[in-house]
């Protein structure tokens, strides 16, 4: 298994050989995808005592798996938070992987963690946090905001009076699905302030003045968001920072999707307040044009994130020895083992530079204020709201939530388009609405304009 032979030279030529055609295809299939069963038919049993054979597995994943897929880069991929690495950066992850690099210490990992830090560089700098505030690479923002979390909670609990009380953080509904999925990880309770518009200082003080006094004592953080996912909608970081100092709380913001638009400057100054955070998450996977898996969590003072993650053990002990000094990335985060992860970022970043993300930044922007015209030109369509960020909700007039999915299915049976509905929140009911949400600097006008048309 670990010999080189003739057989693995031409498989590594043939794996080569795809990834160039992969990173340099200017056109993708959109992917379906099939019944796990569906898929144990085509292709049989893979995994057994003796192997298939490389040749034989990687033509079945070219001619059947790979198929099962959406690429998350696809021009007409407008679902959920899509994707749309650039090619340098999917070439440095190939070279990432070839360089098996444990991530976790400087002592292993100097080379790949030096390019990782100076890429974080560039993004705590878009935050404006003061001197001093860094980050590190995570799997995602689900682990970014667990990351977080705990920091504050720790920091929190130092004094004594918090010690044995749950903690309780604040937050709104138009807050991602992940907080309070990792509330409950980090077995914390939430509160929601009932809005999915911007959340605003006001509501927030609103909020906590509503809470009895046990309430209060548990009471540690709020977080705010930096871009809904559903909406793109920017909460009102100034005022919420206001009351995080006046009330002595942690302030996390979730920028996991928005805040690749820090680089924008055209929307930038509705940031305006996230360099008081003590706690950023930020996903290059998203809006920075990184492959999977780029999250990154930043810290306003990285020593409580060490405190909180620090993992102890004795055969660790050499890594806190002088001759094996450096920055640590897992001291700041919750995971040990790790890939360098921000090494496809640095290379990207160092290709290209940063105005060049500025401007694929600007036209994910550019292409929501586009459709947001469209729809308004569209006798069929209508806005539900004005376009924030690159995220655009919409309705076909006349429709019902059934007609929604049924045409997302048969766009996506088609091979045409990715585009699901989702639900926003009216008055005191839900209405199933559709949504753009656009990353990929090469969707064009043409590709909207077909996507409307196909709701006529
Ligand atoms: C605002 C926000 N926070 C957190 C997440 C979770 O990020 P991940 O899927 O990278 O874990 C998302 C994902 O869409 C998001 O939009």
């Amino acid at each position: 298994m670990h010999k080189i032979d003739i057989e693995l030279i031409e498989m590594t030529l043939d794996v080569m050989k795809y990834a160039i055609g992969r990173i340099s295809a200017t056109e993708h299939d959109i992917g379906k995808p099939k019944k796990a069963e569906e898929l144990k038919a085509i292709v049989g049993e893979t995994v057994t005592p003796k192997g298939v054979g490389g040749e034989y597995a990687f033509n079945l994943w070219k001619e059947h798996l790979s198929k099962a897929n959406v690429p998350v880069d696809h021009p007409r991929n407008l679902a959920f938070v899509p994707a749309s690495p650039t090619r340098a950066a999917i070439m440095f992850d190939l070279v990432t992987s070839a360089s098996s690099i444990h991530g976790a210490y400087w002592m292993e990992g100097a080379g790949g963690i030096f390019c990782e830090n100076e890429a974080m560089s560039w993004i705590v700098s878009l935050t404006g946090l003061p001197e001093g505030a860094f980050g590190v690479f995570t799997s995602g923002g689900t682990a970014a905001n667990l990351s977080a979390i705990v920091t504050a909670r720790e920091y929190w609990r130092r004094d004594e009076t918090y010690k044995r009380e749950k903690g309780l953080i604040i937050t709104s509904i138009g807050a991602h699905s992940s907080i309070k999925a990792m509330a409950k990880v980090a077995d914390v309770d939430i509160l929601l302030v009932d809005s999915e518009e911007e959340l605003k200082g006001d509501a927030l003080r609103k909020t906590i003045d509503t809470l009895n006094f046990h309430q209060r004592k548990r009471l540690f953080a709020v977080v705010a968001t930096g871009g809904t996912t559903n909406a793109g909608i920017i909460d009102d970081l100034e005022g919420i920072a206001n009351v995080c100092e006046q009330e002595n709380l942690w302030f996390h913001v979730d920028a996991a999707y928005g805040g690749g638009a820090l680089a924008a400057d055209s929307v930038r100054h509705l940031f305006s307040g996230i360099e008081r955070a003590d706690s950023i998450t930020i996903d290059p996977h998203k809006w920075m044009f990184s492959p999977y898996d780029c999250g990154a969590v930043i810290y306003k003072n990285p020593e409580l994130a060490k405190e909180a993650h620090s993992q102890q053990g004795s055969y660790l002990d050499i890594f806190k020895d002088e001759g094996a000094h450096g920055f640590n990335p897992t001291d700041y985060q919750i995971q040990l083992t790790r890939r360098v992860r921000g090494l496809p970022l640095w290379f990207s970043l160092a290709t290209h530079g940063t105005d060049r993300y500025k401007q694929a930044v600007e036209r994910g922007l550019e292409l929501a204020q586009i459709a947001g015209s469209m729809i308004e030109n569209n006798p069929h369509v209508e806005l539900v709201r004005e376009p924030s960020l690159s995220c655009v909700l919409f309705r076909r007039i006349g429709w019902n939530p059934e007609d929604y999915t049924n045409w997302t299915y048969e766009n996506h049976k088609k091979g045409f388009a990715l585009v699901t509905p989702t639900k926003w929140k009216n008055g005191d009911s839900f209405e199933t609405v559709s949504r753009f949400c656009f990353i990929n600097p090469d969707t064009t006008e043409k590709d909207i304009a077909m996507i409307l048309d196909s709701m006529a």
